[in-house]
């Protein structure tokens, strides 16, 4: 149906409008009104289309026919991809996600990229595609010189009192202070940044200690997440290190660089700086050392030429924009990123909290993404327990964790990536909105007639007639498939939660209007077709977004 032909559209003044004929008729220079009525007249009769009108300036509004929807509804329940095909097959997609810092702190904008990444690569796998998961978590730079001398000074641990990250992020604190009162332990500092990126064996074992202790840190919090990002996939900043040198001696020998002021930089006409200046990328700076920029190079190089990457995301804060522009367009023109390979920056908006401001702890700090999640999940317990007296201990647990998690997530995923919104556990844990308790308690309650009306829903009726709500639920049911293929093109998981919120609702009309169980013979066994059918694409639609389904609510 709706993969019949590509300009063919949802409608709300019939099942489907083709417009394809705007178009050709402009191309034969003919009146586009008489070219659809051409269209219509030379419809074929299959029993496919009920009813062929033209509409306004030339498009064709289509019914079908009950027995083809009827049909179309039977491959879907034959079919355990429902109508889903695998068009990624053969590509490969190197994503950049998750991202945080050693030493420091998850926050909230580690929360946004680690969701949106992780619901890409899911969606990105199911349509076949091969997705190369890098974490490129922030394990290199100067502040390593300022944390290890300090653990040198100060051989005892500092305080621990919040676990792993708690450690660290004193270490952090106290190490930062005094490199910025102590110009002598400023100096140590950088002495010993210098012995870092020599590779004094002491230094740098102290260096691996601290990046141990952190990772350990994040992949228990991708644990909680339900987020599969594993060892294998943390390939940090430092490791191009030893690539940095010939990235800056290639992008000179090719023109593409130039010195300027001590520094090797690279230049954009259309790139300057409030006072009109131009704003280069610098890929290697007066002092000789390599920052951010060129450890992207040469990890967008790698991505391309070892990991064969025929497509790049960068899932980052949008205030990132100007970096990833100036990095893409600086491979581009060293050559390292054909014309074939999309590289694309997949920026998201700010947090925000209740004042509108970026989310902040009412002391002022950022959030910790810790605190976050197990706040969202206190609530959920709440939530929970009030519908289910009867549930505790772990059970209760496990349940308050599938909704505190997927209430976060959805909240996170729902709105268009780019724009901000606002932080708020109350609402996103509503029964009630495009929530996603709403929608795991929509695949709830499916679940439970299903599970009241004990099976017999495999043979549907072709000849049945449907009503207005049994049809627009098989027609959304269809478009299943065309959502996911929509968020792969935009990169926009906030597609597809909108399209099985519409799918919820679009069921719970239906099961106001058209009783299941109470049905009788052959419509009894559409209806529960129809059931089995909305509760699977739901299930796999929120698995594809991260979101657990429990079966019970
Ligand atoms: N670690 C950086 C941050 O926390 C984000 C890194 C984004 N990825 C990249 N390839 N530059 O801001």
């Amino acid at each position: 149906m709706a993969d019949l032909a590509p300009q063919l559209r949802r409608s709300a003044h019939a099942d489907f409008q083709a417009d394809g004929v705007l178009a050709a008729a402009r191309t034969l220079r003919r009146n586009p009104r008489q070219v659809a009525a051409e269209v219509v007249a030379g419809l074929p009769d299959d029993g496919l289309v009920a009813s062929a009108v033209v509409a306004g300036p030339g498009f064709v509004n289509l019914d079908l026919t009950d027995r083809a929807l009827l049909a179309q509804l039977i491959r879907r329940l034959g079919d355990d991809r429902l109508g889903v095909g695998t068009p990624e097959t053969g590509v490969t997609t190197v994503i950049d996600y998750s991202q945080p810092n050693i030493a420091k702190e998850m926050h909230v904008g580690h929360l946004r990229s680690t969701i949106i990444g992780d619901a890409l690569v899911r969606i990105l796998e199911h349509l076949g595609g091969t997705v190369v998961r890098r974490n490129h978590i922030g394990d290199w730079g100067t502040q390593f010189g300022m944390l290890i001398q300090y653990q040198v000074e100060h051989p005892e641990p500092a305080p621990d009192d919040t676990g792993t990250m708690g450690r660290l992020a004193t270490l952090y604190r106290l190490a930062r202070a005094e490199f910025d009162t102590d110009s002598a332990f400023a100096d140590r500092a950088r002495r010993r940044v210098v012995a870092l990126q020599a590779g004094d064996a002491g230094t740098v074992a102290a260096w691996r200690n601290i990046v141990a202790e952190s990772t350990r840190y994040f992949t228990d919090v991708y644990d909680r997440l339900g987020v599969r990002l594993t060892d294998a996939d943390t390939v940090g900043e430092s490791a191009y290190n030893a690539a940095l040198p010939a990235i800056a001696d290639e992008l000179e020998r090719r023109g593409v660089a130039v010195t300027s002021d001590g520094a090797l930089c690279v230049f954009f006409d259309d790139l300057r700086g409030p006072d009109g200046e131009p704003s280069p990328l610098i890929v290697r700076k007066r002092d000789g050392g390599f920052g951010y920029a060129a450890t992207d190079l040469a990890a967008l190089r790698q991505r391309v030429a070892e990991l064969h990457a025929d497509r790049l995301l960068y899932v980052v804060d949008a205030r990132q924009a100007r970096h990833f522009r100036m990095v893409f367009d600086t491979a581009r023109r060293a050559g390292w990123l054909p014309a074939t390979v999309p590289a694309v920056h997949v920026a998201f908006g700010t947090v925000l909290g209740p004042d509108g401001r970026p989310f902040k702890t009412r002391a002022g700090d950022t959030v910790r993404l810790v605190d976050l999640l197990t706040e969202a999940v206190d609530r959920a317990r709440e939530v929970v327990a009030a519908k289910n007296p009867g549930l505790t201990g772990a059970a209760l647990d496990e349940r308050a964790w599938q909704v505190g998690i997927g209430a976060v997530k959805y909240a996170d995923l729902a709105t268009n990536r780019t724009r901000d919104y606002l932080y708020d556990p109350q609402r996103m844990l509503a029964l009630a909105g495009n929530t996603g308790v709403y929608l795991q308690y929509a695949h709830a309650r499916v679940r439970s007639i299903l599970a009241r009306a004990d099976g017999g829903h495999t043979t549907v009726d072709v000849t049945a007639t449907l009503e207005p709500a049994e049809r627009a639920l098989i027609l959304d049911l269809d478009a299943f498939a065309d959502t996911l293929a929509e968020v792969v093109a935009g990169h926009e998981p906030h597609r597809l939660c909108g399209y099985l919120y519409r799918l919820a609702q679009t069921f719970t009309t239906f099961y106001e209007h058209s009783p299941v169980l109470r049905a009788t013979g052959p419509q009894r066994a559409n209806r529960l077709a129809l059931c089995h059918l909305t509760g699977d694409t739901l299930r796999t639609g929120l698995h594809l977004l991260g979101i657990p389904t429990p079966d019970h609510l």
